[in-house]
């Protein structure tokens, strides 16, 4: 993979609660046109979750989010993450992501932070939480003086701001919730989903 920002133009960042969603969720995201996922290690199932889609949707590009110890990086690259996204970054978080061999995108919010993860040798980064650290004028702010960063804004991302943050040249994709919603989930709405993935995969900027 050339780059993991360069993926998807939107990353879904999926909370699942019942294992049997994650591969009808997957499925889904790639009928819409968004062949990648962060499943959140938010739930007791979500490692099993990203097995199963490791296992039964090999076509999507599977990876582990809210990553928060080094213990979890490990784990999730076991269970068959391809790439790995923390919400946050700590010397040894940043270590055991590494030791992992996989891509993966540091969370960062402040200047010092993204100078930390480009001193670590990370320049494609998360922005977390997008929104409310200042969105896109924060980002165009550290654009001149931090240009060797690249971004993945997430938090507070939707279809309607989306498209000025992926017009930015820092940013190469947002994450956003907003594709799986939870009642989605709940009921199996998965056209509902699909419908969501393919307008945010429209709204790569060429
Ligand atoms: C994340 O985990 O990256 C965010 O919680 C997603 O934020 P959102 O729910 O506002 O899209």
């Amino acid at each position: 993979m050339s780059s993991l920002l360069d993926a998807v133009p939107v990353l879904p960042v999926v909370v699942v609660d019942d294992v049997s969603h994650a591969v009808p969720v997957a499925r889904a995201l790639v009928a819409g046109g968004l062949p990648a996922i962060e499943l959140t290690l938010r739930t007791p199932v979500a490692l099993d979750a990203i097995r199963a889609i490791a296992a039964e949707v090999p076509e999507i590009l599977v990876g582990a989010g809210t990553v928060t110890t080094p213990d979890q990086a490990k784990l999730a690259a076991e269970a068959g993450a391809r790439f790995l996204v923390s919400p946050g970054l700590t010397p040894s978080l940043l270590s055991s992501m590494r030791d992992t061999g996989l891509p993966f995108l540091p969370g960062t919010a402040t200047v010092s932070e993204v100078l930390t993860a480009l001193e670590a040798g990370c320049t494609e980064l998360k922005f977390f939480p997008a929104a409310a650290s200042g969105g896109t004028a924060y980002l165009t702010a550290i654009g001149s003086p931090l240009p060797s960063a690249r971004f993945c804004p997430t938090g507070g991302i939707t279809p309607t701001s989306a498209p000025a943050y992926l017009a930015l040249p820092n940013v190469g994709c947002v994450g956003g919730s907003w594709l799986t919603p939870a009642d989605a989930l709940a009921t199996g709405d998965w056209d509902r989903v699909t419908t969501l993935a393919r307008e945010a995969a429209a709204l790569r900027v060429s």
